[in-house]
């Protein structure tokens, strides 16, 4: 097994990684014990973002924590969409019990069956990576954003979890670069979405990770490859790293964080 299947595999994605919402949660729960930043991620998310009325649509929506814990305030009707039917169920759950009005379908972010220039808003929040050729799937949010409307795509930058990186090398010989900045990140990410959006705009979020539980940050390691699959003594040898890291640190790990959010204006049409 390879680090790619992460960034491209689709039936892995949808068959074993985002069949549940459990390993997501295992990562998201890093973030909310731990993040420094003054606001949570999703509320800051949603203060970012100009909000207009009409139809909005996400695409790889995961569980909708984005409805949940974002709360943004909108009034139109919502389409969330994924790859795996079992976020869709869990979005489409969570966010009517925030008190929206919500529809769901599965589908591919690169092939979604929604008008040309329907939606005033198109969410894509940590999921553009995952998709085998990215520039597909910006092609897709540009044709159904309306040319008015704004496109809200969040991503990681390449020096996310650099910490960790170095722990998973150690064990795994994995390469100790983000993959999923590698394949759409804060970088590598604008040109593509340039080629689709007339405006593309970046606001970075400022936060790191203090961490205090070495239980939490293993289960976040754990839960992508290629650790999920390490044996026994690959895990035992991470842990005693982790653990080190602990003792060095005086109980606690810091963990560089590097994330931003792309506002992007005026669908370029074909
Ligand atoms: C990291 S999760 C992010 C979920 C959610 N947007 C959030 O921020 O909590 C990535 C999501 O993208 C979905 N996904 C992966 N490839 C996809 C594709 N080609 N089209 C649509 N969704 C996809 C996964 O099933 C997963 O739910």
């Amino acid at each position: 097994m390879t680090d790619d299947r992460f960034t491209g595999d689709q039936a892995y994605l949808r068959g074993s990684q985002y069949r549940t919402p459990d390993k997501l949660a295992d990562r998201q729960r890093l973030h909310t014990r731990y993040s420094t930043a003054p606001q949570k991620w999703f509320p800051w998310l949603v203060d970012q973002v100009p909000w207009c009325d009409g139809p909005i649509v996400e695409v790889g929506c995961g569980p909708g924590n984005f409805w949940e814990e974002g709360r943004p305030p909108v009034r139109g009707p919502i389409t969330l969409t994924d790859l795996s039917a079992g976020m869709v169920e869990a979005a489409v759950a969570r966010a009517s019990a925030a008190g929206y009005t919500v529809g769901g379908h599965v589908a591919p972010a690169e092939q979604l069956d929604l008008a040309d220039a329907s939606a005033a808003h198109v969410i894509a929040n940590h999921m553009l990576y995952h998709v085998p050729h990215p520039p597909d799937a910006v092609a897709e949010i540009a044709r159904v954003l309306r040319p008015d409307g704004v496109a809200v795509v969040a991503t990681n930058g390449e020096r996310h979890f650099r910490e960790t990186k170095q722990l998973e090398h150690a064990v795994f010989a994995s390469r100790v670069v983000d993959r999923t900045a590698e394949a759409f990140g804060l970088t590598t990410g604008r040109p593509m979405l340039e080629a689709a959006f007339a405006d593309v705009e970046l606001i970075r979020f400022p936060d790191m990770l203090r961490v205090t539980e070495v239980d939490d940050l293993m289960a976040y390691l754990c839960s992508y490859p290629p650790i999920e699959d390490g044996d026994e003594h690959q895990i035992a040898e991470l842990r005693s790293l982790v653990d080190a890291a602990f003792v060095a640190g005086d109980g606690v790990v810091e963990i560089t964080k590097d994330v931003g959010v792309f506002l992007c204006r005026g669908p370029r049409r074909p």
